[in-house]
């Protein structure tokens, strides 16, 4: 069975590879670069022994899209990760993110829509919730209007999906809303890599540990919470790639309730930032040079999630603490700066 993963040799896309090839699908991964390198492709290769296919592809370039699908129609499912994810970024530049992140699915969709049976998991992001009313957050809490073209993208996109797969009974949707991937893969043969300053918290953390940079700012310590910093769902990437797999087979055994399905894919527990530094302190057995300055504009207080319909109905539940997850991006973070 071949799987496409768009975006294949980024962080979550590629630990999901990896959790696909262990389950024996066959997987082509289209990437275009941008924010990653194939040098990814050694680090999956090392940690499976199966190379996966790999085609440099701009998926804005609707021709090129055509003529993948022509030459791979055996592609039986496809998991979508390719997409631009910087919240800063996407309000200096919204049409660079409407372009790569809408344009590119419907042109994927349209691809998909020609085919008698296609399955398409869709990564969104618990960003389409905006700052949630209730915690923990439910699948059918208000979706708010998004804080930035970025989250407008998730929202828009998984409304071109839900609208789509309701005129195409051959297409088969589940869209994951992400809370916050952190961690890298036990192996420390792939990782997160971001490129210049990391936006994100735990790259932050490790990079100042090892000593790449000098202080971690901590946004704010004046929120309504217990220790006043925000609180966040930090779900293990490897968690996160397991569960792109549980949907996609709920699909190819044809066990999805609707032909347009959403889960949260979270841990269930909220950790503040300052919690988040305290389990780096106990997994790397070092102090942490922070500071608290001013709050980041557009920052909610608190997200995390109900996982109740991802345990009970897709069947799937995280089983790595914060520690772990922070073991792993610490391991991660030393390896990388050898
Ligand atoms: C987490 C907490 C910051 C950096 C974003 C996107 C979301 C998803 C994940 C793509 C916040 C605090 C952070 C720092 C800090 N991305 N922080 N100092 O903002 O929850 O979510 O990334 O899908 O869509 O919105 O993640 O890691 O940036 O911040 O104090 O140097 O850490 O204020 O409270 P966020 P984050």
């Amino acid at each position: 069975m071949k799987i496409l993963v768009t975006g294949g040799l980024g962080f979550i896309g590629s630990h999901t590879v990896v959790e696909l090839q262990e389950k024996g699908f066959e997987v082509v991964i289209i990437d275009d670069c941008s924010n990653s390198d194939e040098q990814v492709l050694n680090g999956i290769t090392a940690i499976t022994g199966k190379r996966p296919e790999f085609e440099k592809i701009d998926l804005k370039e609707k021709d090129k899209v055509e003529d993948f699908f022509k030459r791979h129609q055996d592609v039986a499912g496809v998991i979508h990760f390719a997409a631009s994810k910087a919240v800063g970024e996407s309000v200096e530049k919204p049409l660079l993110y409407y372009e790569n992140n809408i344009g590119t699915l419907v042109y994927i969709l349209k691809e998909l829509c020609k085919k008698n049976k296609a399955s398409f998991i869709f990564s969104s992001s618990c960003t389409v919730y905006g700052q949630a009313d209730k915690m923990p957050i439910t699948e059918d809490a208000p979706v708010k209007v998004a804080e930035s073209p970025y989250g407008n993208t998730k929202q828009m996109g998984e409304e071109i999906i839900a609208d789509t797969c309701k005129v195409t009974p051959g297409l088969n949707a589940i869209a994951l809303r992400y809370f916050n991937p952190m961690g890298a893969h036990p192996s420390a043969e792939i990782g997160e890599l971001p490129k210049g300053v990391p936006q994100n918290l735990v790259p932050f953390i490790t990079q100042t540990g090892i000593g790449l940079r000098d202080q971690l700012a901590v946004f704010g310590d004046d929120y309504p919470t217990e220790d006043g910093t925000c609180i966040r769902d930090y779900i293990y990437v490897v968690d996160l790639a397991k569960a792109h797999v549980v949907a996609l087979e709920r699909l190819l055994d044809g066990k999805n309730a609707d032909n347009y399905e959403v889960f949260n894919v979270g841990t269930g527990t909220g950790s503040s930032v300052l919690e988040a530094i305290q389990s780096f302190e106990r997994v790397s057995g070092k102090k942490l040079n922070y500071k608290v300055v001013d709050r980041r504009p557009g920052d909610i207080t608190t997200a995390y999630a109900d996982t109740t319909k991802a345990n009970e109905i897709l069947g799937w539940k995280s089983e790595y603490t914060l520690d772990e997850a922070m073991k792993s991006a610490w391991v991660w973070e030393q390896k990388i700066r050898d």
